[in-house]
Parts: structure tokens; C-alpha cells; sequence
């Protein structure tokens, strides 16, 4: 949206002060719905007027265009809207996972020019974004114009493991005109005779996930590109684990061979990967530092999360899947070990009741950091 730049508007934003949210702290109420790009707040309006008992945040980049949906509220008496002037990829800082129950994103900025297109709000990274703060089975209602925009953004909703939903190429003649609040950008197009294009784009619930041994056609659909990712991940944060190459199909056939193979399923997909080994670990005989006991364990190896799928929890149904196997085979001791690097995975074990025993090093030489979990 261009807007020339408004004439007091600091000024002006400050009258709006008490609607205005400047860290996470300031939230008034939680959950809320979230509306990103707001413009000048007509749809916000409208649904707050609708739903007096929801709280509603817009989230808009632009404070020159901020102002004027913040006025509307004021001019309106709305009670039940807020505002973060912010740009939508620091949504992190504001809302924790499950504090968002909607997000709305209507007629967002194609971004058109090459190179552009990682701008676009519905783009993979921000769809991570609103990921990891919205609440498991929540939508993304998504209404545009443009249809290169609408065909990018079903495929970048699928990417990162949303379901679609009511999807429609002309929203006004579809069974959902009827429940459908305008925008100010929508009423221009259709008052021109030009289509909508409208989906809701779910995140799967956690609860839909099976816990399950891995079969030979997850590994090339699923797994090795699990491992990829990973590899992927740990690359970007500096991370010097997985980097050789290892955990490779050879692993994998390795672990279906043995019966040690697992694998979570969301949806028909194998989204996350383990290896629970039965039988001592050679690397683990000797450790700087002290084992909890020597009672009989299960190594857990080679666990990824598929592209995606990260901050849904899944690692932690993922563990507890392991947990219930290990403990059928009469076993109550989980152990593992990660990169002294990799952040992520030493949270997740502390976060799962796993305690920290020590140093190992592996066959190659290469240190790591070992934990145990009593499971009995
Ligand atoms: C094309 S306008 C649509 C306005 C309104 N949703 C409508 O349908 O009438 C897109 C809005 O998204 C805002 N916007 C663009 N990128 C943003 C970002 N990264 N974070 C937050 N808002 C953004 C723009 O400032 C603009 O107000």
C-alpha cells in the first residue's frame, strides 16, 4: 500500500498510545486473532464489532497506515482491538507458541519483481513465523487478487505442512460469501468485477499424530529428506554435526533391518525420525563424567524433524513414542548424545527429562555431549 507520508503522524499514533503494543508484556488479553497488513482497519473493525468477545491485534508494518485503522477503533468506541507497528517477522517477540487462534492476511503486497518474492507474507519464513506462535489446529485465513500470488502461497502453505481448506478461485460466489467480512482492497476489486482468491490454511493438530515403526517407503519420501533438512539447520547455526554426510540411507536401512526405526505421522506424512537402539553403545563405554546407573538402556539416534514441522511439539511426542517402546521391551533408561552446538537439541533433552552425564566421544573421535532419562 502506498500511502504519501501523513502529516503529524508521530503525533497522531501517540494519541492512539493506549491501543498500541510495544513488547510482549503489553498484550491485554490472550489468545487473540491477528490480522497482518491491516491497512486502513476496515475488516478489523468489522470483526471486532462481530465478536465482541474476541480480542483482535493488527500487526502492520506501516505506521502512516497504522494510524488510520487506529483512529477508525477510537473514532468506532471499539474496545476489543490493538495494534503492533511492527514488521510481521518479529511476530516472535510478541506472542509465545498457542497465543495465536486466526491470523488473517487479505490482500498482502504480491511483491512482483524478481527477487521479491521473500517479502511476500505468505512466503516460507514467515509462514515459520506464524508457526511457532500459533495455536495447533488454528488457521491462516488468506484472501487476494492476484493469482500468481494465490498458486505461490497454496504451495508455500503446503511446504510448511499446512493443510488447505476451503479453497476457492471466486470467493464471492462460493459458499463462504456468506460469512465473509470485506476489506477496504477487496471492495475496490469487486466493485471492478474481479475474482477473489480465498483459503484457510490449518495447522495440523498435534493430537493427529501417530507414533509408529518406520517402513521402507518412508525413507525415501520422508526420512532422508528429514535428515537433509537437518543437516540444513545445523548448517545455518554453525553447527559441525551431520555435516559429512552422516545419517545417511545406509543408516536408515540399517535401523529397518534391526527393528529400531520410528517414525511420527501426521497426515499420511512420516514427519519426524528416530533410531531407539537396544543393546550397549560401544561410544558410550566410557564417558567423562558418570552415567545415572548401569541398568540396561536404548540409545536414541539420527532424530529428525521433517522441514516444516519444528515448533509443534512434535520432537516431544516424537520422545514419548520412544519411551513407550523402550519401555514394552522392559527397558528404563533412555540415553543419548548431541553436538555441544546444537542448542535446540540439548533444550529439547533437558525439556523432556533428560540429565546431562558427561562428555563421549564417537567412533571418529569427535566429542559430544551425553544425557539419560529414567522412564520406569
Ligand atoms: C495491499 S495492503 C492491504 C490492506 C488491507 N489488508 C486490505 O485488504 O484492504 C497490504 C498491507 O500490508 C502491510 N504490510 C506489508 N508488509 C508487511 C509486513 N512485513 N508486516 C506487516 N505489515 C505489512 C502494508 O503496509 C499494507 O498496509
Amino acid at each position: 500500500m502506498r500511502m504519501r507520508k501523513k502529516k503529524n503522524g508521530g503525533l497522531r499514533l501517540e494519541r492512539c498510545r493506549e491501543l498500541i503494543v510495544r513488547s510482549r508484556g503489553e498484550l491485554p488479553r490472550l489468545p487473540v486473532s491477528l490480522e497482518i497488513g491491516c491497512g486502513k482497519g476496515g475488516f478489523i473493525c468489522r470483526m471486532a464489532r462481530l465478536h465482541p468477545e474476541r480480542e483482535f491485534v493488527c500487526c502492520e508494518i506501516c505506521s502512516d497506515v497504522a494510524v488510520l485503522a487506529a483512529e477508525r477503533v477510537i473514532r468506532e468506541g471499539i474496545r476489543n482491538v490493538h495494534f503492533i507497528v511492527d514488521d510481521a517477522k518479529n511476530l516472535g517477540s510478541y506472542f509465545r507458541k498457542g497465543e495465536v487462534e486466526e491470523i488473517y492476511l487479505n490482500f498482502s503486497d504480491p511483491w512482483t519483481k524478481s527477487g521479491q518474492y521473500k517479502r511476500r507474507l505468505t512466503y516460507r519464513s514467515f509462514l515459520f513465523i506464524y508457526k511457532s506462535i500459533m495455536r495447533d489446529g488454528a488457521g491462516v485465513f488468506f484472501k487476494t487478487d492476484d493469482e500468481r500470488l494465490f498458486d505461490f502461497s497454496l504451495d508455500e502453505f503446503a511446504f510448511a505442512g499446512f493443510e488447505l481448506r476451503g479453497v476457492t478461485r471466486d470467493l464471492h460466489a462460493s459458499e463462504f460469501a456468506a460469512d465473509n467480512v470485506m476489506t477496504e482492497y477487496e471492495t475496490n476489486f469487486s466493485s471492478r468485477g474481479i475474482k477473489i482468491n480465498r483459503v484457510e490454511a490449518v495447522l495440523p493438530a498435534a493430537a493427529n499424530v501417530s507414533f509408529r515403526p518406520a517402513r521402507e517407503s518412508d525413507v525415501e519420501a520422508y526420512i532422508i529428506p528429514a535428515f537433509e533438512a537437518a543437516r540444513g539447520y545445523l548448517c545455518s547455526r554453525g553447527v559441525d554435526q551431520w555435516q559429512d554426510g552422516y545419517p545417511d540411507r545406509a543408516a536408515v536401512e540399517g535401523d529397518l533391518a534391526s527393528g529400531r526405526a520410528y517414525v511420527l505421522e501426521t497426515s499420511g506424512r512420516a514427519v519426524a525420525y528416530a533410531a531407539l537402539c537396544f543393546g550397549d553403545e560401544p561410544t558410550y563405554a566410557e564417558i567423562n563424567g558418570a552415567w545415572k546407573n548401569d541398568l540396561p538402556y536404548a540409545a536414541v539416534h539420527r532424530v529428525a524433524v521433517a522441514d516444516g514441522y519444528k515448533g509443534m511439539g512434535l520432537a516431544g511426542q516424537l520422545f514419548s513414542g520412544l519411551e513407550a517402546a523402550a519401555l514394552e521391551r522392559g527397558v528404563s533408561e533412555l540415553r543419548c548424545d548431541t553436538h555441544a552446538d546444537n542448542r535446540s537439541m540439548r533444550r529439547h533433552l533437558e525439556k523432556c527429562g533428560f540429565e546431562f552425564c558427561g562428555g563421549i566421544r564417537l567412533a571418529n573421535g569427535d566429542p559430544r555431549l551425553a544425557y539419560q532419562k529414567h522412564i520406569g
